[in-house]
């Protein structure tokens, strides 16, 4: 994990240096969107800031101003060794867990008062696995503080009482791990979907957008539901956010490497049953994009950074777009800002570090060995992940 982290970090420093004379910018490659209060904060190994989105009204076609993108990577003190790709939302709070010798720690920023909160104990209920399955997305659940990730299985870390776990219910019998690269989104029933993505156990099947896996939060329990409608293609690579009625807008991704899947925007309603893809109509579109982040703020969907494969050579984008969701059947886009990085501080500090980015603070933390042979396998997968990640 440190390895990969390391060299993950060598490969943006290059990327950076290489980008210094090269005009397509990469440097916002694998970044991560949390939305709390007015500010988006953009979380990747090389930038910790946020686009301050206070008093800018959505509704109008307003950009936000340069001066709003502000750099977070100079707050002291601050923790060593964050894995930045993984931040887990809670509430006012970004999370970051930690292992080491078996236990847990959380290193918290919080949002309003500006601060780190470092090296706080979590506890465990049973035996976790590996901070290996720390590396997936986690989806925050405001009603109830808790954040949710899957991995062989869903964990559940509640933020308010720092308590970490497995849920319950298990009918898969692991095979989830093989499961990755798809978008999961918490929509207003408390079912948590996850929708497209591959299935990557020793052949690389994709996942059919019509056949979803459901989480239901409330009653801990599992179910596969077939969808109706115009079914979009596979992808990986994509992601989805949820309005409060009901509606999934799934936008981006990829069928293949560099292949960007059709329709780019496509819409599940879960408001009715059984849910129902349809196709919207989208104006102003921005492309397909792939590796980029989505997050829902108030009728918008905000969506930033990430590849632009409807060009031959995809290029990098630093910029955010808002996507107005008002209308049902009628979606538009528009530029909400523009990053100048030829006067600004962001992504030139690698994040991971503590204050003078000394390679010497590093630790080598070797995963809790265990006897099953699926685990095993699950870490060979994972490794395999992580090589196809690097390259
Ligand atoms: C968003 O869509 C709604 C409904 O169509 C419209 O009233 C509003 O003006 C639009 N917002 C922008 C910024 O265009
Ligand atoms: C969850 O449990 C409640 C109460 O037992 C029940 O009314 C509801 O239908 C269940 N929901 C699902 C999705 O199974
Ligand atoms: C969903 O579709 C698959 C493939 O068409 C089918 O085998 C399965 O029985 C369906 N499941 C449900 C719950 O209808
Ligand atoms: C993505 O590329 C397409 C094709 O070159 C272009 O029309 C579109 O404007 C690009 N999108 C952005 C956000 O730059
Ligand atoms: C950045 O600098 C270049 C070269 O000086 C200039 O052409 C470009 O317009 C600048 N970009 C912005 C967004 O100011
Ligand atoms: C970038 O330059 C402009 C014009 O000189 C200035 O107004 C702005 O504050 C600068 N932004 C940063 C982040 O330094
Ligand atoms: C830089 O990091 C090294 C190794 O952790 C430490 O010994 C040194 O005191 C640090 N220097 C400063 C200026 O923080």
């Amino acid at each position: 994990m440190r390895v990969f982290l390391l060299s993950k970090l060598i490969i943006s420093i290059a990327l950076i240096i290489f980008n210094q004379i090269s005009s397509n910018c990469e440097i916002f490659d694998d970044v991560k969107t949390i939305f709390i209060e007015d500010k988006l904060y953009c979380l990747g190994s090389l930038q910790f800031f946020y686009v301050d989105l206070a008093g800018i009204s959505l509704d109008t076609d307003e950009l936000v101003k340069e001066s709003k993108w502000i750099d977070l990577t100079n707050i002291k003190p601050k923790p060593d060794n964050l894995a930045f790709d993984s931040p887990i939302p809670g509430g006012n709070k970004i999370m970051f867990l930690e292992e080491f010798a078996s236990n847990f720690y959380v290193n918290t920023f919080d949002t309003t008062l500006k601060k780190w909160n470092i090296n706080e104990n979590v506890k465990i209920l049973q035996p976790m696995k590996s901070i290996t399955v720390f590396t997936e997305i986690w989806t925050f659940d405001e009603k109830t503080g808790k954040s949710y990730s899957l991995d062989d299985n869903v964990v559940i870390f509640d933020t308010i009482n720092m308590v970490i776990n497995y849920i319950a219910s298990n009918p898969f019998q692991g095979s989830l791990s093989f499961y990755n690269k798809y978008a999961q989104v918490l929509v207003p029933n408390g079912q948590i979907l996850f929708i497209g993505g591959q299935i990557d156990n020793e052949i690389v099947s994709m996942k059919p957008m019509n056949n979803l896996l459901i989480y239901d939060t409330i009653n801990d329990t599992w179910k596969i539901v077939n969808t109706t409608g115009k079914t979009p293609e596979v992808r990986t690579d994509h992601t989805a956010v949820s309005t409060s009625d009901g509606r999934v807008i799934v936008f981006g991704g990829v069928s293949k490497p560099s292949v960007p899947a059709l329709p780019h925007l496509s819409v599940l309603d879960t408001s009715k049953i059984p849910y129902e893809w349809s196709t919207p109509t989208v104006e102003n579109p921005i492309g397909a994009f792939s590796g980029h982040t989505s997050v829902m703020v108030k009728n918008y969907m905000i969506s930033a950074f990430g590849r632009n494969e409807s060009n031959k050579d995809p290029t990098y984008s630093e910029d955010l777009y808002k996507l107005n969701v008002t209308d049902p059947l009628k979606y538009k886009w528009s530029l909400l800002a523009k990053f100048n990085y030829n006067n600004s501080t962001i992504g030139i500090t690698p994040t991971m570090f503590g204050g003078n980015n000394s390679f010497a603070s590093i630790q080598t933390k070797v995963s809790a060995a265990t006897s099953s042979s699926f685990y095993e396998d699950v870490s060979r997968t994972r490794q395999k992940n992580q090589e196809i990640k690097q390259s």
